[in-house]
Order: C-alpha cells, then structure tokens, then sequence
C-alpha cells in the first residue's frame, strides 16, 4: 500500500495539508524566545475563536488524553467528587482518569445510548465538585448534550470539564456559553495538525480550584501552564514539541482561511452524505438517540451489516486504499465507524461510500451499485 497515496477517513490522525508537513521541517528556535512566544499566541488567538472562549488557553505537548489529564488532576483531588459521565470509550477513559485524582461518582449508560439528564441532575443534586463529559463520543459517534450538562452543573456549582477531542474545530463548541470549565481538544482530529498536541482551555474558577488541590501532575499542571503562559513573552513550562507547534500554527492559518462557520458546515454536510449513503444501502446507523442526543458530525458509526464482521469492512476497505475504522473493545466488529474530520472534501467522502459499495457488493450485501453515492450526491449537491 502506498501510504502517500492513502485515503485516511479515521477519526484522527487525519491527512494534514502540505504546508503543514512542509512547516514541520523549520529549524528549531529556542522556545524561551521572542519568536516562539509570537507563535503561541498566535496559536492562542486563533484557537480561542475556534473554543469560542475568552478562558485562557494553553497548547500541551502530548496527546488528548494529556490534556484529559491535565484538566482532571488539576482541579479535583482525593476527597472530591467527580460525576464521570460515561456512554462510550472515552468516557470511561475521563472515569478512569478521575477514579486517579478523586472520588468517582460514575453515571454510566450503555455504549451508544443517549445520556440520561434526570440521572444527571440527581447526583449533581448530591454534590460534586466537577463533572466530565465527552461532547462527541468518537467511540459510537453520538453527540452528547454538553449545552445542558453545562447548564446543570452551573446550576449546581461543579466544575464542567469537557472532551471536545473530536468536536472542537470541527463542530459549533461554544465554550463561555455553556460554561464549560475546561475543554479539550487534541491536535490530530478536526485541526488537521499532526498527532502529539491537545489544547485546553480554563476558567477563572477552574483556576481558583486548582490552588487547593495539593497533589496535581507535575508535567501537565495546568496552574503551571498559567504561570507559564502569563509572562510578558508566553511560553510553556518544559520545552514543548516545538516543530509540532510550527505544524499547529499553519494548521489553524488554514482554519482561519476556511473559517470556522463554513468549516462546521463542511463537516455536517460531509458527515450527513455518510449517513445518508449508508441508509440508502441498508446499512444502520449505531447510535440511538432522544431528543437531546444527535448523530456525530465528525464521525459516523455504523452497525455492520448482518453476515459481515466490521473488523472484515475495515480490512477490505483499507485493500482498497481506505482507511476506516472498525469498534473498539466490546464494539469490535459490532461497528464500523467513518470519520469526517479536517480538511476532509466531498471528493474523501465520495470516494470513501464508492468503495465501501464495491466491499459490500463483493461480499453479497447488495447487488448493484451506485445508490449509495447518488444520496451522497444529492446531500453535497443541496447544500
Ligand atoms: C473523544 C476522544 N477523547 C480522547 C481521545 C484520546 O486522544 P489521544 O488518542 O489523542 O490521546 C480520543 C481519541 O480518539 C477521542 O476520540
């Protein structure tokens, strides 16, 4: 297989532009300079309008779950409680972070299943200092009501910490409105930079909690990262991944080119003419939703067909130069998932459904061709 000709339809890492591969090949500066002060900031600027956040935001060298780290183990210690919100792989992820620094109170729903607000409500009613959410749960490709979650926890006076690993930059994240404390994003899904960042962004209160907390991590201490980040030349606390940063920075110039709204449409479009494309060859889509609940617009999760494992439709997709995904743990070959994320065009996403119509019709699945791309077509083409 020729990887520079590969079809990478994952969700993260994605295919990054070439001016982001080619700004990775810089020459390294020091990272206590002028000159990489003037990089974080601009990285800071541009992601602030990509969280829709005045918080204060903070580029760690490591990946999302650095950053899931970061914002758990900063706030809360042993003694405290933290609902964790689990419906899928990366909630039980933030569960098990928590379950490290604090007092879990798990409140778990069964993998592709909506979350339960009343549920929610009633353990926020008994008191937590935080509570995490994943916004879009990349493991079943469901949206999870992170505005509510918001609202409730303010409500109740816990610190909302939230996943937008695979939402931020693709989907409409709206940070200060739902008052989320600590949002996270990884660099290698919809920023379309390379693996090995995750950005979070923090709150004033977020921040008064953190100086309670006795035992935080040491390399991710986001109380470090402020001290760090509030000096006249900002810059990080231990030398960051520098050509990961120059990547990051093109990354978000395009992002600013494209502009976040068209961006976001992009991505509901692309991600809508995948499930349309699949209803239409009798595919079932995962995720079962109430009216809080939506269908991911970054990654679509698909029952697999019966008779086909998902793990055989990832195998024969990537034979045909697409790599998709299949499901983790308990999902594996339950599932296949799509990603639509990044610079991902109409031309991926066509691509993509033409060949999985090919990996169905050899396997028996359906017996002509063509309907799947004609109802993806016809998304693209009303939009
Ligand atoms: C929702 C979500 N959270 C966290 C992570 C973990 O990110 P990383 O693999 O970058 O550590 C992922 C990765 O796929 C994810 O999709």
């Amino acid at each position: 297989m020729d990887l520079e000709d590969t079809l990478l339809m994952m969700p993260g890492p994605v295919s990054v532009a070439p001016r982001v591969l080619r700004a990775m090949s810089k020459p390294m500066i020091n990272h206590r300079s002028a000159e990489f002060a003037g990089i974080y900031t601009d990285c800071r600027e541009i992601l602030s309008n990509i969280f829709k956040t005045d918080n204060d935001i903070f580029l760690l060298s490591g990946s999302g779950t650095a950053g899931m780290e970061a914002a758990v183990g900063s706030v809360v210690g042993k003694g405290d409680k933290v609902i964790a919100i689990e419906n899928g792989k990366f909630g039980e992820r933030f569960k098990d972070i928590a379950a490290l620094y604090a007092d879990v109170v798990p409140a778990v729903f069964e993998w592709g299943l909506p979350i339960d607000l009343e549920l929610i409500k009633e353990k926020l009613e008994e008191g937590a200092k935080a509570i995490t959410l994943v916004h879009n749960e990349t493991s079943t490709g469901i949206l999870n009501p992170a505005a509510e979650i918001g609202k409730l926890a303010r409500k109740h006076d816990a610190l909302f910490i939230m996943d937008g690993v695979t939402s931020i930059g693709g989907d409409d994240v709206r940070v200060d409105e739902w008052g989320v404390d600590i949002a996270v994003v990884g660099s290698q899904k919809c920023l379309a930079a390379p693996p090995g960042l995750s950005i979070v962004s923090v709150s004033e209160k977020a921040f008064e909690a953190m100086k309670e907390v006795t035992k935080r991590p040491y390399y991710n201490d986001l109380l470090a990262y402020k001290k760090s980040g509030d000096k006249p030349k900002p810059e990080t606390p231990y030398t960051p991944a520098i050509p990961l940063f120059y990547a990051l920075q093109e990354a978000l110039h395009i992002i600013k080119e494209e502009g976040m709204d068209a961006r976001i449409k992009r991505h509901r479009i692309l991600s809508e003419a995948v499930r349309a494309a699949v209803a239409e060859l009798n595919i079932e889509m995962f995720p079962q939703l109430n009216e809080s609940s939506h269908y991911s617009n970054t990654i679509s999760a698909m029952k697999a067909p019966a008779g086909i494992e998902g793990e055989d439709i990832k195998n024969d997709m990537r034979k045909q130069g697409v790599i998709i995904a299949g499901g983790q743990e308990r999902l594996k070959n339950k599932i296949f998932r799509i990603g639509c994320m990044g610079n991902v065009t109409s031309r991926d996403v066509l691509s993509t459904i033409q060949q999985l119509e090919i990996v169905l019709n050899k396997r028996g699945y359906i017996d002509s061709l063509g309907a799947g791309i004609e109802a993806a077509i016809r998304v693209i083409d009303r939009a």
